[in-house]
Order: C-alpha cells, then sequence, then structure tokens
C-alpha cells in the first residue's frame, strides 16, 4: 500500500497529529530542549589566509563538536538559491506529479521521494517526507530519480555539485592535516575519486503540534562527511553535554557534520555529531544535505597511522554497504 505522506497529513489536519507522530517523553522537544539558548556551534572562515589556523579550527571543532558552519566558502550564493528553488517547486507539485519519482517499493537503493527510511523505534514517525538522487561522480548518477519539473532542477543541481567540489577536497584536506596525516588520506580512505555525493532534500510541512514531534530523530549521519543547506526556519539541534541545543541559522553558511566513517578513519578522534530537527506551527522548514559517501564496495576502517599498540583500533574494517546495512536495520556493526 502506497504510504502517506506528510505533506499531505498536514494540509488536512488542524490542531492535532496521529497518534504515530507524537514522541515519547524522553523525545519530546518542548521538554527536552534547553530554550532561549541558540548554540554556537563553531564558525569557520575559509577565505582566512593562515591556512594552519582553518586546520586548528576544524579539528578542535571535530574532536568537540563534530559538527561547525563554515562562511566564505567559495561557493556563490546565486547557486545555493537555486538549488533551493527548484527544490522548492518540486515538493510544491500536485502529489501525483512527485510520486512518478518514488521510490520504487522493495528497490535496494535509496534513491527517490519517499517518506520513511527505516523502522522507526517504538512505530514512531517523522514529521518529514524526502527526496534522495545522487549527484556525483556521474557513473553513479540515476537520472530517472531526479524531477523532470521545474526544468531548472537539472542544471541547478548540476551546478551546485560543480561549485561543491573544491569545499568537499578542502574539508577532506584539512581534517586530514588536522590529524597529522598526509592531505589525501582521509579522502582516500573514503574512496578518492569514487567517493559518492549523495543529495537529501528533507521537507518538514508545517505541524500543529511542534511540542510533540520531531522532523528527523537524533541520530548519527553514516557517510564521511556531510555538508547541509538549510533554507531560513530553524530546526536542527545538536546534543552536547547531555542537552538538545538549537543550531544557529547563518544564512549561506555550509553545515558540516561529521559522520561515521570519518570517526572511524580516525579511530575515534573525530565525533560524529548526534543531531535531530525539530518542526514549527507556521513555516515549512526545508534542508538540503550532501552525504559524501564511499563507494558501496569499498573497505573503510580507521588508518592504519592512526592505530599503535598504545592505541588499538576501536572500530572494524568493514565494507560501506554492510555498515549500511547494519545501520540501516539496527544490527550492531
Ligand atoms: C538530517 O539530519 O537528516 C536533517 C538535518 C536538517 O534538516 O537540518
Ligand atoms: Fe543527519
Amino acid at each position: 500500500m502506497e504510504e502517506k505522506r506528510v505533506q499531505e497529513i498536514s494540509s488536512n489536519v488542524l490542531d492535532t497529529i496521529p497518534a504515530e507522530y507524537i514522541r515519547s517523553e524522553k523525545e519530546q522537544p518542548a521538554i527536552t530542549t534547553i530554550h532561549g539558548v541558540v548554540l554556537e556551534v563553531p564558525v569557520i572562515d575559509l577565505s582566512d589566509s593562515d591556512e594552519e589556523k582553518i586546520v586548528g579550527l576544524i579539528s578542535q571543532a571535530s574532536k568537540e563538536w563534530g559538527i561547525f558552519q563554515v562562511v566564505n566558502h567559495g561557493i556563490p550564493n546565486e547557486a545555493i538559491a537555486k538549488l533551493q528553488e527548484v527544490g522548492k517547486e518540486f515538493f510544491e507539485l500536485p502529489q501525483e506529479e512527485k510520486e512518478l519519482i518514488a521510490k520504487p517499493e522493495g528497490s535496494q537503493s535509496i534513491e527517490g521521494y519517499g517518506t520513511r527510511l527505516q523502522k522507526e523505534i517504538e512505530g514512531k514517525k517523522g514529521w518529514v517526507d524526502h527526496l534522495f538522487h545522487k549527484i556525483w561522480p556521474p557513473s553513479a548518477i540515476n537520472y530517472q530519480f531526479w524531477p523532470k519539473n521545474p526544468p531548472a532542477y537539472r542544471e541547478a543541481n548540476e551546478e551546485y555539485a560543480k561549485r561543491l567540489h573544491p569545499v568537499v577536497d578542502k574539508m577532506f584536506m584539512y581534517l586530514s592535516l588536522g590529524l597529522d596525516l598526509e592531505p589525501n588520506d582521509l579522502k582516500n580512505g573514503a574512496g578518492g575519486d569514487d567517493l559518492v555525493y549523495l543529495l537529501k532534500i528533507n521537507y518538514y510541512p508545517p505541524c500543529p503540534r511542534p511540542d510533540l514531534a520531531l522532523g528527523v530523530v537524533a541520530h548519527t549521519d553514516m557517510s564521511a562527511i556531510t555538508i547541509l543547506v538549510p533554507n531560513d526556519v530553524q530546526g536542527l539541534q545538536v546534543f552536547k553535554d547531555d542537552h538538545w541545543y538549537d543550531v544557529k541559522y547563518i544564512p549561506n553558511a555550509l553545515i558540516v557534520h561529521i559522520g561515521d566513517q570519518v570517526e572511524i578513519m580516525s579511530n575515534g578522534k573525530y565525533k560524529a555529531v548526534f543531531h535531530r530537527t525539530t518542526v514549527t506551527k507556521e513555516k515549512t522548514r526545508m534542508s538540503w544535505p550532501v552525504f559524501l559517501e564511499p563507494p558501496p564496495e569499498h573497505e573503510v576502517g580507521p588508518i592504519p597511522k592512526l592505530v599503535t599498540d598504545e592505541n588499538p583500533a576501536k572500530f572494524k574494517t568493514k565494507k560501506y554497504k554492510d555498515y549500511a546495512y547494519c545501520k540501516l536495520n539496527k544490527l550492531p556493526q
């Protein structure tokens, strides 16, 4: 049976939400968020001529927080605005048009338009719809999951992928240098030029009870790194020192998440950030994370130079597809 989209539910409810969207008290944002404190995760200026300083700031942020924002990153604001505009236009199409690129039932890949990602805890659902498709490398792209409408969708996404490359390469380089590795070690450890860029669009429609529901439930990303742009609606939260805090929205900044694969390669020196999203009563929030993922057959493990007698390997070395399978099915790694 076809799954009900949150966008449809949102347009049909007035002041209550179906029971499966009401989180347990352990998770409800109204009870579990530190209000009035907007967490200032480190903001790093990539145009600084002092690269050693950038390396220091990025490595410190990745050890302490697992998340930071970057400004003056070189991606033109225009390219971000276009990506957001065409994504928003797609989600505003009539429902039947969106269903044309729905993830096929039983498909092994997560690509396509959809609502539920994985088995959720206690049968609870997130207040969010999504679209997944790869944007790089060209050999990995399945255009059948790219919207045909609006017609500018393809160009805007190709342009964003192209503009993202230098930022991705810099992130891997700075993260490597921050561990006293060779500049290419982490990128190579994650698959080198075969690294896959998987775009997700999250669409969080208005929710009559934002105090009770969550958009995306708490998780770490299984990618190596995730680079995200949100729209201007507050919603990302990060877990730090036992509490949930809102992450400040900064126009045109990129939010960089350390994912599980970088935590593994760094042998635990860098931390994958535990995060979730909240929703609002009046506004639609959207976000565009790009997951930088190893190719499925690529093996990822702690970088050998970081493993010593005093510092033994903290993680197994395994194929990314096996890691992903365990994570999505909530099996031990
Ligand atoms: C996610 O973690 O998948 C979503 C993050 C966001 O929407 O900001
Ligand atoms: Fe995430």
